[in-house]
């Protein structure tokens, strides 16, 4: 651990990813960054490509020669020739097996330098230093890397655990509002997959629960052949809603909505009763995040469905993983005017937020 870091870093939360010989640890709390060099010496890495969306004075160094590639963060970038690029610059510097990978961004950077540490001489070691809630909530943790296509959304991907992720809270200190709620959807979601009520919590908790679960549950179902879907509540209409708006709507947003709707949907299906579905509302408005889909496009039922129906998940007609008496589960073939009448039931326009 390098000099100074120790105060700061002990006061970390430390959430083990267990997976066997891929087992690693998540470290979360201000200044856990300053615990990469001594990550990268336990890897043995001699050198390190750093892809970094962060300026100089936050990316850190990790101890050993390096080179830093500025990433090109946001979802256009997240393309099979930019991961080209990058493992271009990997050789250009040398990097061997013997050495490491290490992302610094959001969670468009951290799928972009994954799926490229995965690929390159068929697997190098990757670190994680997601800098945005999002990635630190979900997308940096459980090996889950990927790039886009025209024709859709984290299309062309890989697993590739990383050997550590370090979640440092200051990094969060910069984001504008938009990143905030942009994460708390994934947050709000986690309410009801296991959970419980993280409302009102220090972030630093919030970051911490969330991640638990994640952890028990890629633990259990690494490859996502099923007890991993859960992590996808609200995200059938989630990724509609996106694709919809032209991804005008963030992740976080659209997950948001679609966890409300998943609410709407439960209870059209007699899964839970009025009380729960309203809970659903509740939560995600507290959040500060919208509950109604937006005018337009991403209120079109026959649009919505259609891209539902594509879903990677749906491998059974519409399929949504809905709350109901066991907790939440996957449903599948529910019957499209369900659906429809679901949607119909949900409110349109901009408002839907408020507190709790
Ligand atoms: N973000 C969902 C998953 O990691 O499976």
């Amino acid at each position: 651990m390098t000099e100074g870091s120790e105060a700061t870093v002990a006061a970390a939360h430390r959430v083990e990813v267990a997976l066997g010989e891929r087992a690693y640890h998540v470290h979360i709390g201000p200044g856990v960054r300053a615990a990469l060099p001594e990550v990268v010496a336990g890897i043995g890495a001699r050198r390190v490509a750093v892809v970094s969306a962060r300026p100089p004075e936050w990316t850190p160094d990790p101890g050993v020669p390096s080179v830093v590639i500025p990433a090109r963060d946001g979802e256009h970038h997240k393309t099979l020739g930019w991961v080209e690029e990058l493992c271009r610059r990997f050789a250009d510097f040398g990097l061997s097996r013997s050495d490491a990978v290490v992302s610094v961004g959001g969670g468009t950077t951290t799928d972009a330098a994954g799926l490229a540490a995965a690929l390159y001489h068929r697997g190098v070691p990757v670190v994680h230093l997601p800098t945005s809630l999002l990635a630190q909530v979900d997308a940096s943790v459980g090996g889950k890397t990927a790039v886009n296509l025209p024709q859709g959304k984290n299309l062309v991907g890989a697993y590739w655990q990383p050997r550590a992720v370090l979640c440092d809270t200051e990094y969060l200190t910069t984001l504008p509002r938009r990143e905030w709620t942009n994460g708390y959807g994934e947050i709000a979601r986690c309410h009801f997959i296991g959970a419980g009520d993280l409302y009102g919590l220090p972030v630093q908790e919030q970051i911490a629960a969330s991640v638990v679960l994640k952890a028990s549950i890629v633990a259990d179902d690494e490859r996502d052949a099923g007890p991993r879907h859960l992590l996808n509540y609200g995200h059938t209409l989630g990724h509609a809603l996106e694709r919809a708006t032209g991804y005008r709507l963030r992740h976080g947003e659209a997950v948001a909505i679609g966890t409300v709707f998943a609410g709407v949907l439960a209870g059209r299906l007699g899964r839970i009763g009025p009380d729960r579905v309203a809970e659903h509302r509740s939560v995600v408005a507290a959040y500060g995040l919208p509950t109604a889909l937006p005018a337009g496009p991403g209120s079109d039922a026959g649009a919505l469905i259609a891209l539902m129906r594509l879903d990677k998940k749906a491998t059974d007609g519409l399929t949504f993983v809905l709350d109901g008496p066991r907790g939440a589960e996957p449903v599948r073939g529910v019957p499209e005017p369900e659906v429809a009448a679901a949607l119909a039931d949900m409110p349109v326009g901009d408002a839907g937020t408020g507190g709790r």
